[in-house]
């Protein structure tokens, strides 16, 4: 079973690792996605190691051009990858050290713990914005529903009971909030990664001449005026997997968003409230009710919301109590964010597809919004303008209340002397508060939703936005 060992760290070994164990820690089945990224700071690595006199730029020049031919090899498929080679970066050197006898020295002053940290690094900023990308797709439909829509009204609902009217806009753009702290998050995210491992090599550098802010500049690991970051501590460097907890967080986040828009609009679009009509390209039909048009892209985004806090779970409980520095424990830490960006962007993707094709069903909606009760409130607003403490006018309201289902009557039906009954307080325009229209103008402040400043809103994201 046991053969000479193949891999770059065999020669204290006299046998190769056991087939069970290949299978078992082999990650190039899963991290040969990194392919891009290792080699963009294999790049910038050895040239690098030319600058500092390490190798020669023939060398370089050699080993750039191995590279990318690799590359171009794994984009077209026709790469072979091995499992024997453990991982993504023994995958690529090795090719690299058979065409390239030069490649042999690429390692030098780097170690895969350094290296590792730097894909990963790149490939946050990447996958940052990939998903950042996809949100303004989302917040871009939920603008244009907002703005085609969104003075239509509906009752707004605390404890899934009708609480107040609002406009369909208001619900929509808080929906929009959320998804804009989802965005600043991945942009927090692609910051932190903004700093470059390689000279950390395996836990304490090197004593080679490197010059780490030049890898640093040629990965763009830099400041807004162009300056090199470069992480200031070899151990913490390829110990820390922050920013793998702090992305599966942003995407637990967004996952959680995704899930209570999701699950507005699966009872919006119910029987019983019927305020929205989902599109049909992305709802699924029953194999026994013909009848039947299922949410089934909002039960999913519901449902895969699971497995991004599931992710970072797994991160959390991967991380917890490692001594430092690196441990190959940390392998694992690659699947969870890779499952966590597929699934982001996916579901980001979802949600922009089924908020572009919503119908709203304005009937319904007016039908809803109609019940004067959801202006209850608004009554005892009312009495307190007429002098009357806040605490007594929601008692004066609620004997109204009463008096209205012990009636069998709509709240505004009651007679004007039953009310005056009810409380000294009640005017003879007491009915007055149950004109919707004047009841939403008056919510005039900043983040209410009055049409006014729901149209301050619709500017402000539209400005936004773009
Ligand atoms: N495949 C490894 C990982 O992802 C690369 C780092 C290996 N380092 C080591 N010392 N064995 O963690």
């Amino acid at each position: 079973m046991a053969k000479s060992s193949q891999a770059s760290w065999g020669g204290r070994f006299s046998a190769g690792p056991a087939d069970l164990m290949l299978r078992f820690s082999e990650s190039v089945s899963f991290d040969k996605r990194l392919a891009p990224f290792d080699i963009a700071g294999s790049k910038a690595h050895s040239a690098m190691l030319a600058h500092v006199g390490l190798i020669t730029k023939k060398e370089r020049d050699a080993i750039h051009a191995g590279l990318d031919e690799i590359l171009r090899e794994i984009e077209a498929g026709k790469f072979t990858w091995s499992t024997q080679l453990e991982d993504v970066h023994m995958n690529i050197e090795q090719a690299l050290t058979k065409r390239v006898p030069a490649a042999a020295k690429l390692h030098t002053a780097r170690s895969r713990n350094d290296q590792v940290a730097t894909d990963m690094r790149l490939w946050f900023k990447h996958a940052c914005a990939e998903i950042m990308a996809r949100l303004r797709l989302a917040q871009r439909a939920l603008l244009a529903l907002a703005a085609r829509d969104g003075h239509t009204l509906i009752p707004g609902y605390t404890h899934l009971q009708r609480a107040q009217p609002v406009l369909l806009g208001h619900h929509l753009l808080a929906w929009l909030e959320m998804l804009e702290r989802d965005h600043s998050r991945f942009a927090a995210v692609a910051k932190h990664a903004n700093w470059c491992p390689l000279g950390a090599g395996a836990i304490a550098g090197t004593t080679l001449p490197i010059d780490r802010e030049f890898t640093a500049k040629a990965l763009g690991f830099v400041d807004e005026k162009g300056r090199p970051r470069v992480t200031q501590n070899s151990m913490d460097t390829v110990a820390d997997r922050d920013l793998f907890l702090e992305f599966a967080s942003a995407c637990a986040f967004f996952g959680v968003h995704a899930s209570r828009i999701a699950e507005d609009l699966i009872l919006w679009s119910s029987a019983e409230f019927k305020f929205v009509e989902l599109p049909d390209a992305f709802c699924t039909g029953s194999s026994l009710m013909p009848q039947k048009k299922n949410p089934d892209s909002c039960e999913l985004l519901r449902g895969k919301s699971g497995r991004l806090v599931g992710n970072l779970s797994a991160l959390l409980a991967m991380t917890k109590g490692l001594p430092l520095t690196y441990n190959r424990d940390l392998q694992e830490d690659k699947p969870p964010v890779f499952d966590s960006l597929d699934t982001t962007a996916i579901c980001a993707e979802v949600l922009a597809g089924t908020l572009e094709g919503l119908e709203v069903n304005a009937d319904r909606c007016a039908a809803a919004v109609s019940d004067p009760a959801l202006l209850a409130t608004d009554l005892a607003d009312y009495l307190v303008e007429r002098g009357v403490p806040f605490r007594e006018a929601h008692h004066a309201v609620g004997a109204v209340v009463k008096l209205a289902e012990q009636k069998g009557l709509p709240l505004d039906r009651l007679a004007t002397a039953d009310v005056k009954a009810c409380h000294p307080g009640y005017g003879d325009d007491w009915a007055t508060v149950f004109d919707l229209k004047r009841a939403m103008a008056k919510r005039r402040g900043t983040g209410m939703p009055s049409p006014a400043q729901f149209k301050k809103q619709l500017a402000r994201w539209t400005k936004l936005l773009g």
